[in-house]
């Protein structure tokens, strides 16, 4: 009989680097960790815990093929109304695997960021990435950004108050504020944009993801749940990527 033959993720890897044309930003909502759970009779909080097994495979499976950026959008600031007791569960997780990974992290050379209000977080949390930050900011391999506390809106929202402010003291005026300017004034200033937003789990929805900053990106959705997600699911995400063509409004 004969057996049809399993394709790796390292093949798959190996066939899109060969392809070229590699996206720079690959940015994941991530998406599903409480539906896992709850199959199986599990409380959300063990989904979240294997959700972080996950990111660590993805962002291995990101490195292994010079991927540029890696954004994983974390935590929204719309999670807040989520039960005190998942809250409380994300945020200890937070600091636990930053604490916990931030070595290994260091020393495949992988430059952590944050984008988010990471202000607005127990002193605890919010020193575990700052010092993650500090800590890896020499780096040169792979820029993971971890998305936590974040809104679209609120971004938005944000850099026009600072543009505002910015008028009013004489530092820009109407005319001088363009995209680049507004897109300087948001918290990605330091990004490039995504060029593919992978979201997990079935939902089609941005959910006040990088509004501004999705323009132009490619997406693609897929029903895996996030703890199941592996490197070969991302790769076939940046396969179907390289498979696209990218108009910008002109034409093909
Ligand atoms: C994603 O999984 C993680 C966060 C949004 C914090 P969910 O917790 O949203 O999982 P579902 O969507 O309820 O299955
Ligand atoms: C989006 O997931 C936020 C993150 C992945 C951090 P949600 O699970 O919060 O989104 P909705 O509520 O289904 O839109
Ligand atoms: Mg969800």
């Amino acid at each position: 009989m004969k057996r049809k033959r399993r394709i790796t993720a390292e093949q798959i890897a190996q066939r899109i680097v060969k392809k070229g044309k590699l996206p720079r930003h690959v940015a994941i909502i991530m998406d599903g960790n409480g539906r896992w759970a709850e199959k199986r009779g599990l409380p959300r909080a063990i989904g979240h815990k294997e959700g972080v097994t996950a990111v660590k495979r993805v962002v291995r499976a990101a490195a292994r093929i010079e991927l540029p950026y890696l954004t994983i959008f974390a935590f929204s600031r719309e999670n807040w109304k989520r039960p005190r007791s998942e809250v409380s569960a994300l945020m200890k997780l937070l600091e636990v695997t930053v604490r916990r990974e931030i070595g290994e992290l260091h020393e495949n050379n992988v430059r952590l960021i944050t984008t988010g209000r990471i202000d607005e977080l127990s002193p605890r949390r919010k020193s575990a990435l700052e010092e993650g930050v500090r800590q890896t900011a020499g780096n040169t391999g792979l820029v993971l950004n971890l998305v936590f506390n974040y809104s679209g809106r609120d971004d938005i929202l944000r850099a026009v108050k600072r543009l505002v402010e910015e008028a009013a003291t004489g530092r820009a005026d109407a005319d001088g504020i363009d995209e680049e300017r507004f897109d300087a004034s948001l918290m990605t200033a330091d990004l490039p944009e995504p060029d593919l937003i992978v979201r997990t789990s079935g939902e089609m929805r941005i959910s006040n993801f990088f509004l501004w900053q999705a323009a132009y990106a490619e997406l693609y959705f897929t029903s895996t749940l996030w703890p199941d997600f592996e490197a070969k699911h991302l790769y076939e995400a940046i396969e179907e990527y390289q498979r696209r063509e990218r108009r910008f409004g002109s034409v093909g």
